[in-house]
């Protein structure tokens, strides 16, 4: 034999060593690389700009992100005709420069509108049928500026009441429920590329909510609507069960051709903070990301936000916090060395 193929054969026959396969990730970026993954976070617009420690660490760690605010109508339309484009323009320049795809938050809600507009469609100034040309505008005038930068929008955001019935809105109100049709033609034909989501929370768990939604969605592909995804916000507290059936709901969608992400994903505690409270947000991270890695479709997984300095829930569930990966000090949390740890893909 040449000695070539006795070297070739004698390390074909040793043990593989200990350390094959690829080693543990350094950082979520490179974890999202191994598991053929993005990764994403909600962007606070103001902390990018000023605070240089949160900017390295969003764009260092992340794949994805998604405007926690900067998008959302009252914030590109603060008066009629007046678009503001500054911030959402901001976000999406700096993901481009650092390698990151853009979740579009949001083009249809009840929130967060700006008040022209609700108080318009109040006092009857703005008619149902100037209402349907004023969100058949704002879908195509948002949609068109971001074109081919955007790789998914949230079109509707939480359309359904947790009793499962639609949720009463302005949309619903004075348009009829064919308003989710339209946006998502229109948003469609604005950016042919784009992945087009229904976005909501509780779909996580909520049977009469999870019902509602999926019927929404299979009515709408049989109408050849353009929709292409579902994405579970993922608002957790660790004082509630760990949603344990959400990777078979997962499934459920996409079993109607749906890709899955999970778009919004925090887990709140009431406080203080203990290392027991840690430990046990540690493994809802963990859980959730395996849950979607377990699922073929789930091609995102964002947290919304990724530092305890910047995050709504203290402003929003009395009592609560300490949601993220990160503390106020972008030190990491058991949580953040728990995602580093999932082995799924
Ligand atoms: C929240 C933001 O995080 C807050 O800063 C803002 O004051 C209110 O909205 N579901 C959504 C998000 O789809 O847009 C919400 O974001 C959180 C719940």
């Amino acid at each position: 034999m040449k000695p070539l193929i006795i070297a070739l054969a004698l390390v074909l026959a040793l043990p593989a060593p200990a350390s094959a396969g690829p080693r543990p990730p350094r950082d979520l970026r490179e974890l999202a690389h191994q598991q053929g993954i993005k990764i994403g976070s909600a962007v606070n617009i103001a902390a990018l700009r000023d605070e240089a420690d949160y900017r390295k660490m969003l764009n260092h760690q992340f794949t994805h992100v998604t405007a926690e605010n900067a998008m959302k109508w009252e914030s590109v339309e603060p008066e009629r005709g007046r678009y503001t484009w500054a911030d959402a323009d901001a976000l999406v320049h700096n993901a481009h420069r650092n390698r990151q795809r853009v979740r579009g938050h949001t083009l249809v809600w009840h929130n967060q509108l700006p008040a022209w507009l609700t108080e318009g469609v109040a006092d009857g100034s703005i008619t149902p049928r100037e209402l349907k040309g004023i969100l058949r505008d704002h879908i195509t005038t948002q949609v068109r500026r971001y074109k081919g930068k955007i790789r998914a929008w949230d079109v509707v955001n939480e359309v359904v009441e947790e009793d499962g019935s639609l949720r009463q809105s302005i949309w619903l109100t004075h348009l009829g429920p064919g308003y989710i049709a339209d946006a998502f033609r229109w948003a469609h034909r604005a950016d042919p590329h784009a992945k087009l989501y229904i976005n909501d929370y509780n779909i996580e768990w909520n049977a009469p909510k999870i019902e509602t939604t999926f019927s929404l969605v299979k009515d709408l592909k049989a109408q050849g609507v353009p929709i292409h995804g579902v994405g579970f916000q993922g608002h957790l507290g660790i004082q509630y069960d760990y949603p344990a059936d959400w990777a078979n709901v997962m499934r459920r969608f996409a079993g109607l051709g749906m890709e899955i992400a999970i778009t919004e994903l925090d887990v709140r505690m009431v406080l203080p903070v203990t290392p027991e409270k840690l430990a046990t947000q540690a493994g809802y991270y963990r859980r959730a990301l395996t849950d979607c890695l377990s699922v073929k479709a789930c091609k995102e997984f964002t947290v919304w936000g990724f530092t305890d300095r910047h995050s709504w829930v203290p402003g929003w569930f009395d009592g609560e916090g300490a949601a993220c990966l990160l503390d106020e000090n972008l030190a990491p949390k058991p949580a953040y060395r728990a995602l580093l740890g999932v082995r799924a893909r």
